[in-house]
Protein backbone atom coordinates (compact mmCIF):
# COMPACT_ATOMS: atom_id res chain seq x y z
CA UNK A 1 0.00 0.00 0.00
CA UNK A 2 1.01 3.19 -0.61
CA UNK A 3 0.58 6.88 0.53
CA UNK A 4 0.52 9.29 -2.49
CA UNK A 5 2.60 12.63 -1.85
CA UNK A 6 1.13 15.65 -3.32
CA UNK A 7 3.67 17.54 -5.88
CA UNK A 8 5.43 20.58 -4.55
CA UNK A 9 4.05 24.00 -6.24
CA UNK A 10 7.28 24.30 -7.76
CA UNK A 11 6.86 20.36 -9.18
CA UNK A 12 3.80 21.33 -10.53
CA UNK A 13 5.08 24.61 -12.44
CA UNK A 14 7.97 22.59 -13.94
CA UNK A 15 5.46 20.48 -15.53
CA UNK A 16 4.43 23.57 -17.31
CA UNK A 17 0.84 23.60 -15.53
CA UNK A 18 1.45 27.57 -15.27
CA UNK A 19 -2.47 28.38 -14.35
CA UNK A 20 -5.38 27.07 -12.49
CA UNK A 21 -5.70 23.78 -11.67
CA UNK A 22 -8.74 22.22 -12.62
CA UNK A 23 -11.46 21.86 -9.94
CA UNK A 24 -13.06 19.02 -11.56
CA UNK A 25 -12.36 16.64 -14.01
CA UNK A 26 -14.57 14.26 -16.06
CA UNK A 27 -12.89 11.28 -18.36
CA UNK A 28 -14.31 9.23 -20.84
CA UNK A 29 -11.59 6.27 -20.99
CA UNK A 30 -12.23 5.38 -24.58
CA UNK A 31 -9.85 3.23 -26.62
CA UNK A 32 -9.81 -0.06 -24.19
CA UNK A 33 -11.12 -2.41 -27.68
CA UNK A 34 -8.87 -0.58 -30.23
CA UNK A 35 -6.04 -1.26 -28.12
CA UNK A 36 -6.64 -5.03 -27.85
CA UNK A 37 -7.26 -5.23 -31.14
CA UNK A 38 -4.21 -4.01 -32.16
CA UNK A 39 -2.79 -6.81 -30.05
CA UNK A 40 -4.80 -9.42 -31.70
CA UNK A 41 -5.97 -9.96 -28.00
CA UNK A 42 -9.74 -10.22 -27.15
CA UNK A 43 -11.51 -6.57 -25.71
CA UNK A 44 -10.97 -7.75 -22.41
CA UNK A 45 -7.83 -7.18 -22.21
CA UNK A 46 -7.96 -3.79 -23.03
CA UNK A 47 -10.33 -3.39 -20.12
CA UNK A 48 -7.58 -4.94 -17.92
CA UNK A 49 -4.78 -2.55 -19.14
CA UNK A 50 -7.35 0.12 -18.69
CA UNK A 51 -8.20 -0.80 -15.18
CA UNK A 52 -3.88 0.07 -14.52
CA UNK A 53 -4.23 2.90 -16.54
CA UNK A 54 -6.88 4.13 -14.33
CA UNK A 55 -5.00 3.30 -10.62
CA UNK A 56 -2.19 5.55 -12.54
CA UNK A 57 -4.05 8.87 -12.93
CA UNK A 58 -6.17 8.55 -9.72
CA UNK A 59 -2.98 8.88 -8.00
CA UNK A 60 -1.91 11.38 -10.34
CA UNK A 61 -5.02 13.61 -9.62
CA UNK A 62 -4.26 13.07 -5.86
CA UNK A 63 -1.17 14.31 -6.08
CA UNK A 64 -1.61 17.41 -8.25
CA UNK A 65 -4.14 18.60 -5.61
CA UNK A 66 -7.61 17.60 -7.97
CA UNK A 67 -10.43 17.73 -5.83
CA UNK A 68 -12.97 15.46 -8.44
CA UNK A 69 -12.19 13.08 -10.83
CA UNK A 70 -15.43 11.51 -12.76
CA UNK A 71 -14.68 8.56 -14.59
CA UNK A 72 -17.12 7.14 -17.27
CA UNK A 73 -16.68 3.32 -16.39
CA UNK A 74 -20.33 1.81 -17.73
CA UNK A 75 -22.15 3.34 -19.38
CA UNK A 76 -26.20 2.31 -19.77
CA UNK A 77 -25.61 1.68 -23.52
CA UNK A 78 -22.91 -0.91 -22.46
CA UNK A 79 -25.29 -3.62 -21.40
CA UNK A 80 -25.57 -4.02 -25.13
CA UNK A 81 -22.07 -5.20 -25.52
CA UNK A 82 -21.73 -9.12 -25.51
CA UNK A 83 -22.09 -10.76 -22.49
CA UNK A 84 -18.56 -12.09 -21.83
CA UNK A 85 -17.57 -8.57 -22.25
CA UNK A 86 -20.12 -7.10 -20.25
CA UNK A 87 -18.89 -9.90 -17.54
CA UNK A 88 -15.53 -8.67 -17.85
CA UNK A 89 -15.65 -5.65 -16.92
CA UNK A 90 -17.76 -6.83 -13.83
CA UNK A 91 -15.08 -8.91 -12.97
CA UNK A 92 -12.53 -5.62 -13.11
CA UNK A 93 -14.72 -3.74 -11.52
CA UNK A 94 -15.10 -5.68 -8.17
CA UNK A 95 -11.08 -6.95 -8.51
CA UNK A 96 -10.03 -3.11 -8.71
CA UNK A 97 -11.95 -2.36 -5.58
CA UNK A 98 -10.97 -5.33 -3.90
CA UNK A 99 -7.29 -4.65 -4.99
CA UNK A 100 -7.39 -0.78 -4.62
CA UNK A 101 -9.69 0.16 -1.46
CA UNK A 102 -6.88 0.24 1.52
CA UNK A 103 -4.60 2.24 -0.46
CA UNK A 104 -7.44 4.33 -1.89
CA UNK A 105 -8.56 5.18 1.77
CA UNK A 106 -5.30 5.40 3.20
CA UNK A 107 -4.85 8.14 1.17
CA UNK A 108 -8.21 10.07 2.12
CA UNK A 109 -9.95 9.20 -1.37
CA UNK A 110 -13.50 9.27 -1.39
CA UNK A 111 -15.08 7.22 -3.48
CA UNK A 112 -18.65 8.26 -5.06
CA UNK A 113 -21.19 5.97 -7.79
CA UNK A 114 -23.04 8.03 -10.20
CA UNK A 115 -25.15 5.69 -11.59
CA UNK A 116 -27.87 3.64 -10.71
CA UNK A 117 -25.95 -0.13 -8.90
CA UNK A 118 -29.10 -2.13 -8.42
CA UNK A 119 -29.17 -4.02 -11.99
CA UNK A 120 -25.41 -4.74 -11.05
CA UNK A 121 -24.67 -8.36 -9.57
CA UNK A 122 -24.56 -8.84 -5.67
CA UNK A 123 -20.86 -9.12 -5.99
CA UNK A 124 -19.96 -6.46 -7.94
CA UNK A 125 -23.24 -3.48 -5.71
CA UNK A 126 -21.97 -5.35 -2.29
CA UNK A 127 -17.94 -4.15 -3.47
CA UNK A 128 -18.91 -1.00 -4.27
CA UNK A 129 -21.24 0.00 -1.49
CA UNK A 130 -18.93 -1.17 0.57
CA UNK A 131 -16.05 1.04 -1.05
CA UNK A 132 -18.47 4.04 -1.06
CA UNK A 133 -19.63 3.16 2.23
CA UNK A 134 -16.00 3.18 3.67
CA UNK A 135 -14.43 6.09 2.18
CA UNK A 136 -17.92 8.28 2.86
CA UNK A 137 -15.87 10.02 5.60
CA UNK A 138 -12.76 11.02 3.62
CA UNK A 139 -12.00 14.47 2.37
CA UNK A 140 -8.97 14.00 -0.09
CA UNK A 141 -9.77 13.35 -3.78
CA UNK A 142 -13.76 12.91 -4.56
CA UNK A 143 -13.01 9.80 -7.20
CA UNK A 144 -16.69 9.50 -8.87
CA UNK A 145 -17.10 6.57 -10.58
CA UNK A 146 -20.24 6.54 -13.59
CA UNK A 147 -21.30 3.22 -13.96
CA UNK A 148 -24.88 2.52 -15.50
CA UNK A 149 -24.64 6.07 -15.97
CA UNK A 150 -26.49 7.91 -18.43
CA UNK A 151 -27.13 11.50 -18.50
CA UNK A 152 -30.31 11.96 -19.67
CA UNK A 153 -31.29 9.18 -17.22
CA UNK A 154 -29.73 11.07 -14.24
CA UNK A 155 -31.78 14.25 -15.24
CA UNK A 156 -34.68 12.74 -15.50
CA UNK A 157 -34.25 11.34 -12.51
CA UNK A 158 -33.76 14.52 -10.43
CA UNK A 159 -36.42 16.04 -12.09
CA UNK A 160 -38.49 13.04 -10.52
CA UNK A 161 -36.88 13.75 -7.16
CA UNK A 162 -37.59 17.58 -7.42
CA UNK A 163 -41.45 16.84 -8.14
CA UNK A 164 -41.75 14.07 -5.24
CA UNK A 165 -40.03 16.23 -2.79
CA UNK A 166 -43.60 18.32 -3.64
CA UNK A 167 -41.53 21.65 -5.03
CA UNK A 168 -43.66 24.37 -6.35
CA UNK A 169 -43.19 25.02 -10.05
CA UNK A 170 -41.59 28.65 -9.07
CA UNK A 171 -39.49 27.24 -6.90
CA UNK A 172 -37.78 24.97 -9.01
CA UNK A 173 -34.87 26.46 -10.78
CA UNK A 174 -31.21 25.45 -11.68
CA UNK A 175 -29.51 25.14 -8.41
CA UNK A 176 -32.43 22.41 -7.42
CA UNK A 177 -31.39 20.45 -10.85
CA UNK A 178 -27.93 20.53 -9.70
CA UNK A 179 -28.88 19.33 -6.17
CA UNK A 180 -30.64 16.22 -7.28
CA UNK A 181 -28.28 14.95 -9.58
CA UNK A 182 -25.61 12.84 -8.92
CA UNK A 183 -22.61 14.86 -8.63
CA UNK A 184 -24.48 17.59 -5.83
CA UNK A 185 -21.94 19.08 -3.90
CA UNK A 186 -19.15 18.61 -6.03
CA UNK A 187 -17.31 21.21 -7.80
CA UNK A 188 -18.30 22.82 -10.80
CA UNK A 189 -16.98 20.40 -13.53
CA UNK A 190 -13.95 22.45 -15.69
CA UNK A 191 -12.21 20.45 -17.82
CA UNK A 192 -13.62 16.72 -19.91
CA UNK A 193 -10.99 14.32 -20.92
CA UNK A 194 -12.00 12.14 -23.90
CA UNK A 195 -9.15 9.85 -25.43
CA UNK A 196 -8.77 7.77 -28.19
CA UNK A 197 -9.55 10.41 -30.46
CA UNK A 198 -13.86 10.40 -30.53
CA UNK A 199 -15.17 13.94 -30.40
CA UNK A 200 -18.43 13.54 -28.78
CA UNK A 201 -19.79 13.57 -25.04
CA UNK A 202 -22.13 10.17 -25.56
CA UNK A 203 -24.87 11.10 -22.27
CA UNK A 204 -21.77 11.95 -20.02
CA UNK A 205 -22.26 14.97 -17.33
CA UNK A 206 -24.41 16.84 -20.38
CA UNK A 207 -25.68 18.99 -17.59
CA UNK A 208 -22.31 19.63 -15.50
CA UNK A 209 -20.35 20.29 -18.66
CA UNK A 210 -22.21 23.70 -19.57
CA UNK A 211 -19.16 25.60 -19.32
CA UNK A 212 -16.49 22.97 -18.70
CA UNK A 213 -13.62 22.57 -21.48
CA UNK A 214 -12.88 19.88 -23.48
CA UNK A 215 -9.75 18.27 -24.28
CA UNK A 216 -9.67 15.24 -27.03
CA UNK A 217 -6.36 13.12 -27.37
CA UNK A 218 -5.98 10.14 -29.71
CA UNK A 219 -3.80 8.22 -27.26
CA UNK A 220 -6.05 5.17 -26.59
CA UNK A 221 -6.86 5.05 -22.78
CA UNK A 222 -4.61 1.88 -21.85
CA UNK A 223 -1.72 4.03 -23.17
CA UNK A 224 -3.32 7.63 -21.02
CA UNK A 225 -0.34 8.01 -18.47
CA UNK A 226 0.16 10.73 -15.66
CA UNK A 227 2.32 12.92 -18.46
CA UNK A 228 -0.44 12.71 -20.85
CA UNK A 229 -2.80 13.76 -17.84
CA UNK A 230 -0.70 16.61 -17.59
CA UNK A 231 -0.46 17.76 -20.74
CA UNK A 232 -4.06 17.62 -21.33
CA UNK A 233 -4.31 19.28 -18.04
CA UNK A 234 -1.88 22.26 -19.55
CA UNK A 235 -3.76 22.56 -22.74
CA UNK A 236 -6.87 23.12 -20.56
CA UNK A 237 -4.41 26.09 -18.33
CA UNK A 238 -3.78 27.87 -21.97
CA UNK A 239 -7.59 28.25 -22.79
CA UNK A 240 -9.57 31.31 -21.32
CA UNK A 241 -12.78 30.79 -19.66
CA UNK A 242 -15.23 33.21 -20.60
CA UNK A 243 -18.42 31.93 -18.94
CA UNK A 244 -20.69 33.61 -21.82
CA UNK A 245 -19.08 36.68 -20.71
CA UNK A 246 -17.32 39.12 -22.48
CA UNK A 247 -13.63 39.86 -21.24
CA UNK A 248 -12.25 43.25 -20.87
C1 LIG B 1 -14.36 2.35 -23.61
O1 LIG B 1 -13.50 1.65 -24.46
C2 LIG B 1 -14.21 1.87 -22.25
C3 LIG B 1 -15.19 1.26 -21.53
C4 LIG B 1 -16.53 1.00 -22.06
C5 LIG B 1 -14.97 0.79 -20.16
C6 LIG B 1 -13.97 1.53 -19.33
C7 LIG B 1 -13.38 0.56 -18.36
C8 LIG B 1 -12.13 0.59 -17.86
C9 LIG B 1 -11.19 1.69 -18.06
C10 LIG B 1 -11.58 -0.55 -17.07
C11 LIG B 1 -12.14 -0.88 -15.76
C12 LIG B 1 -12.68 0.24 -14.96
C13 LIG B 1 -12.73 0.21 -13.62
C14 LIG B 1 -13.41 1.30 -12.86
C15 LIG B 1 -12.11 -0.86 -12.88
P1 LIG B 1 -14.13 0.84 -25.67
O2 LIG B 1 -14.29 -0.58 -25.24
O3 LIG B 1 -15.39 1.49 -26.14
O4 LIG B 1 -12.99 0.99 -26.74
P2 LIG B 1 -13.14 1.04 -28.33
O5 LIG B 1 -13.92 2.28 -28.65
O6 LIG B 1 -11.73 1.10 -28.80
O7 LIG B 1 -13.84 -0.22 -28.74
Amino acid sequence: MRIYERYTADEIKGFGLLGAMPEHVGIIMDGNGRWATKRLTPRSFGHRAGMEALHEIVREAHCLGIKALTVYAFSTENWQRPVQEVNALFGLLTEYFEREIDELDANGVRIIALGDLEPFPAKVKACMVEAINRTAGNSGLNFCIAINYGSRAEIVRAVKRIVESGAAAEDIGEQAISDNLYTAGLPELDLIIRTAGEQRLSNFLLWQAAYAEFVFTPVLWPDFTPAEFRSCLAEYMKRTRRFGKVME
